[in-house]
């Protein structure tokens, strides 16, 4: 399909515990990008309830929508296309972002493009950097995905390495949990870490054999657990500032090698940083140190790009609209959805 004209786009965002609805123009210029984070009302369980992000996002989806339109001075009437995350995430709240999407796509009679929450994430950084084409590496990480995906295309993605456990978003969030500093822990765990120490603990590194760019997360959390315990048992207090210096520098350490490496593999000089975890300080840091000594250059997106948003889906939507690639209103939520799968 040609594009003639401005292409104004909607994206709807409501996988995990942000209800977002945003107002993209021609893929890469936000017009509005409205985000109700959820987490207060989840923090004292430690983590987000499915039940509640469900309902929340029902009371919030419609005035959530009104106000992306009125900040950006619109009606309905004047989009092109409504994009919608449908998987992978929770399933009840995605039904929630997805009936919407499907009801205002009926009512205005224009398509409707079903996107995949990590490409939203993967083209955050199309909007933070307007001149950024693939192909480049990208680090996806985030409270429910750690993934290296060469991005070959627009729509063209190849998984390289992700992770055989926990997410390194979800190790930070039971980590900081562990020592009592709360929920969501990354951004917790981040400015403690800034005083503390990162040689204070050496926390073990997972590494596959056979060139695997896999990461595993698990046994690290095993370690700060244990280590903890020791201390319990001895009656000695912790530092949590070292912990957290040193737990995050495990993580660190590992994501920097292994996307490096995929970069270096893939011959590309690009790589970009996706989702919550691309906030972290350190990991940003370490990524451009690492990456520059082999000439890759390393770019993210800003940290409201970085976590959960809407316009990052109407980004990709974009893409998708630009394709001819349209779903029907029968387009279902799928929450194990897979990167590629349409
Ligand atoms: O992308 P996101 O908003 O939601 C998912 O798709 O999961 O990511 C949320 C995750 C949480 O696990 C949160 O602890 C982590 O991103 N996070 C961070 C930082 N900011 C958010 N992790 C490390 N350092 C940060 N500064
Ligand atoms: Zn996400």
């Amino acid at each position: 399909m040609e594009t003639k004209k401005d292409i104004l786009i909607m994206g709807i965002e409501t996988s995990c515990d942000e209800t977002s609805a945003s107002i993209v123009l021609n893929g890469r210029k936000v017009v509005s990008n409205i985000i109700s984070s959820q987490i207060s009302l989840h923090q004292k369980y430690g983590g987000v309830v499915p039940e509640i992000a469900s309902r929340k996002h029902v009371e919030l989806m419609i005035p959530v929508i009104d106000e992306a339109l009125d900040k950006a001075g619109i009606k309905l009437k004047d989009l092109d296309a409504i994009g919608v995350t449908y998987g992978p995430g929770l399933v009840g709240a995605l039904l929630v972002g997805l009936s919407a999407a499907k009801g205002l796509a009926f009512a205005i009679d224009k398509p409707l493009v079903g996107v995949h929450h990590i490409e939203g994430h993967i083209a955050a950084n199309y909007i933070q950097h307007e001149e950024l084409e693939p192909p480049f590496i990208c680090l996806v990480a985030s409270g429910g995905h750690s993934h290296i995906v060469y991005v070959e295309s627009y729509d063209k993605f190849q998984i390289l390495g992700q992770t055989r456990d926990d997410a390194a978003g979800e190790a930070f969030d039971k980590i900081a949990r562990a020592i009592g500093l709360g929920y969501p822990g990354g951004p917790l765990i981040d400015k403690a870490a800034g005083e503390g120490d990162p040689k204070a603990i050496n926390f073990p590194r997972v590494y596959f054999d056979g060139g695997s760019l896999d990461f595993s997360f698990s046994g690290l959390k095993t370690a700060v657990l244990n280590h903890l315990h020791n201390l319990s048992q001895k009656g000695e207090a912790y530092d949590i500032n070292d912990i957290s210096a040193s737990f995050q520098q495990a993580v660190v350490d590992v994501l920097v090698k292994n996307t490096v490496n995929a970069a270096v593999k893939m011959e590309v000089n690009k790589i970009t940083l996706a989702g919550g975890v691309a906030s972290n300080r350190c990991l940003r840091k370490q990524m451009k140190e690492h990456a520059k000594a082999k000439g890759i250059e390393v770019l993210y997106p800003s940290p409201v790009l970085c976590t959960d948003n809407a316009a990052m889906v109407a980004c990709a939507a974009y893409y998708g609209f630009i394709k001819g690639t349209f779903c029907d209103l029968r387009l279902n939520a799928v929450p194990g959805l897979r990167l590629g799968e349409k």
